[in-house]
């Protein structure tokens, strides 16, 4: 799909209708600053006689984690460090107003802009200090994955939007409490904590997001479902699968750090189908009525959808042997 859709006039209606109800879930679904955790909190202070001693056992313990654990962790970061492309597709949205500094979604997406780029910033501190990473070729990826930008196929439409947010706050809580697990199974208690706080917040972002089209779902039934059946037959994409490395092509990387996720279970085809079938449950979707004729197509089209990915995902294999990435010289 190319960037200029064009969208039915109900998109800006919708849009103004819920600006009210979006004040009241910035509230609900982000934290006051002031209280709110910073990487600082999780982190060896540099200003402390011990710091040294506090680097020096966070770097003796992150010798336990895997090469492939590295790879997905690096990786995440990198997604997660790319926010400046994700904050600017938000702010195009239509019906989001970035101009007017008080309109409720633009509040809503430098809010929850605020609070992911503390994710980003953890990780990123976290791995400089490990020791286990080539951090400048780290820095090249991260430099180039925003210099390429995504096209995850929403164009301006806030529908195809909030289903993506939806879809993918999903699948980041669900990697980064995969990792903390990982990390905690191998004792490093540390950064188990770390993940952890980063994906209590990917969830309750999911919330606001899975809220927003509820919403819509209700005010606008037919086009909603159509967005949804449409972004679906897209298939999500990740931001990861644009990753590069210095010297490679936009893209390259994404297989091989794909098939990291797959190996340490940190993400798999199944979570995708698992996702999937968790938002068809949370909208409703079997039993939604008063739809169109096409979008009671697209409604069958989704709810047909999970068993024939399950099918398609039973033939699939990943790799056993690890790419080497530049990411990783020790
Ligand atoms: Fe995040
Ligand atoms: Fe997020």
């Amino acid at each position: 799909m190319s960037n200029i859709l064009t969208l039915p006039p109900s998109r800006l209606e919708v849009m103004r209708h819920l600006e009210g109800y979006v004040d009241q879930m910035t509230n609900k679904f982000l934290r006051p600053i002031d209280n709110n955790w910073q990487p600082a909190d999780l982190l060896p202070d540099a200003s402390k006689l011990d710091f040294f001693d506090k680097v020096k056992d966070l770097q003796e313990r992150a010798r336990e984690l895997s090469y492939d654990f590295w790879i997905v962790l690096i990786g995440d970061m990198i997604t997660e460090e790319a926010l400046p492309t994700y904050e600017s597709w938000l702010m195009d949205v239509e019906g989001v107003h970035q101009g007017d500094k008080e309109n409720p979604w633009s509040r809503w997406i430098r809010g929850w802009t605020a609070e992911e780029n503390r994710h980003g910033d953890l990780l990123n501190k976290y791995l400089y200090l490990s020791g286990r990473v080539n951090m400048r070729e780290v820095e090249i990826s991260t430099q180039h994955l925003i210099n390429d930008g995504v096209d995850i196929h929403t164009a301006k439409d806030p529908y195809r939007s909030f289903v993506y947010t939806s879809f993918q706050e999903l699948a980041t809580n669900l990697s980064h409490r995969r990792v903390a697990l990982l990390a905690k199974k191998s004792g490093n208690t540390h950064l188990a904590k770390m993940c952890s706080f980063i994906a209590a917040d990917e969830n309750r972002h999911a919330g606001a997001y899975k809220h927003f089209v509820s919403r819509i779902f209700e005010l606008d039934p037919s086009e909603m479902m159509l967005a949804f059946e449409d972004m679906m037959k897209k298939k999500i994409i990740m931001p990861a699968h644009y990753l590069r490395e210095s010297g490679g092509k936009i893209g390259e990387l994404f297989a091989h750090f794909s098939d990291a996720a797959q190996r340490t279970m940190v993400y798999t085809t199944h979570d995708y189908i698992d996702i999937m079938n968790s938002l068809i449950k949370e909208w409703n979707i079997d039993s939604m009525r008063e739809l169109n004729d096409s979008a009671e197509k697209a409604r069958d089209y989704i709810m047909g959808l999970p068993a024939r990915l399950q099918r398609i995902s039973e033939r699939m294999k990943t790799p056993e042997i690890p790419y080497q990435f530049k990411w990783i010289t020790v």
